[in-house]
């Protein structure tokens, strides 16, 4: 099952991480990183930006986005496009042209996955895949009922979803009804996962997630079946973990050998 570190903070959750991804590319500058976009993982790029700032070069870093929204232009302030550029590109000093968002444009969205996906396997495979959960169990954009086996493709949003994203727009009229997403056969593909979830209102899925059933239900259920996935989370988004105290001791007690999410 997934390696449970509960941390005080979202500031602690991004420096945890950031110094594993700090790790990762000191023995790989060129490693693939599968990017989340939305509130939960920008304490990672916020740190990584710290360390980026404090001498840490990025630069051969390639990165490719979870999902992106169909029906907005790629301009739109909150296409991931744009997030993805203004969040993590500009920041941290990645190449532009290495860090890849689907394209969620409707002339040929029919074979966007396809392509995505090849992109994915010709850059040899993503190394360490950065997710949030949403409140209904999704992973990327990939609604409950999702197949396990499923490859980057157009996913209609559940209206739950839409609500929740409506603060990033005017209204929830205007969030897109469609997204195009890495499916969950592709999120299994990476290397490694590291899921980060913060606040009461994802702990409910954060349990469902790693103590529930493994269930197309609960899309997030699937990290069960990767065999190097570490979910970061504050003593919030914890609350709700029947096993806590056993993951609050197996990280005291951590062989000093097994390194933090590497
Ligand atoms: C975003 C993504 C989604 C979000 C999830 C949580 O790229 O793939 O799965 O991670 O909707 O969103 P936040 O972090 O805004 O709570």
């Amino acid at each position: 099952m997934a390696e449970v570190i509960v941390v005080g903070s979202r500031k602690a959750a991004g420096a945890l991480v950031a110094e594993a991804i700090e790790r990762l590319v000191a023995v790989q500058p060129d490693a693939v990183l599968g990017l989340a976009t939305g509130d939960t993982p920008v304490p990672v790029y916020r740190a990584l930006a710290e360390r980026v700032r404090a001498g840490l070069d990025l630069s051969a870093v390639r990165g490719f986005a979870l999902d992106e929204y169909v029906g907005i232009p790629v301009g739109h302030p909150q296409s991931y496009h744009s997030v993805i550029d203004a969040e993590v590109v500009v920041p941290l000093g990645l190449n532009p042209a290495a860090v890849h968002v689907p394209d969620g444009r409707s002339l040929g969205i029919e074979t966007a996955g396809e392509r995505y996906e090849a992109a994915i396997l010709a850059s040899g495979g993503i190394d360490l895949q950065i997710l949030g959960i949403g409140t209904d169990g999704h992973i990327g954009f990939n609604e409950p009922g999702s197949s396990f086996a499923s490859l980057t493709r157009v996913k209609t949003l559940t209206r739950q979803t839409r609500e929740d994203n409506a603060r990033f727009f005017d209204s929830v009229d205007e969030v897109p009804v469609h997204s195009i997403t890495q499916g969950l056969g592709t999120i299994l593909r990476a290397r490694r996962l590291v899921l980060l979830a913060f606040g009461a209102a994802k702990a409910h899925a954060v349990a469902a997630a790693v103590e529930g059933p493994l269930t197309a239900s609960v899309p997030a259920s699937a990290i069960q079946l990767h065999p190097r996935a570490t979910v970061v989370v504050d003593e919030e988004a914890a609350s709700m973990l029947g096993e806590l105290e056993y993951y609050r001791d197996a990280f005291e007690n951590k062989p000093t050998w097994d390194p933090v999410i590497l």
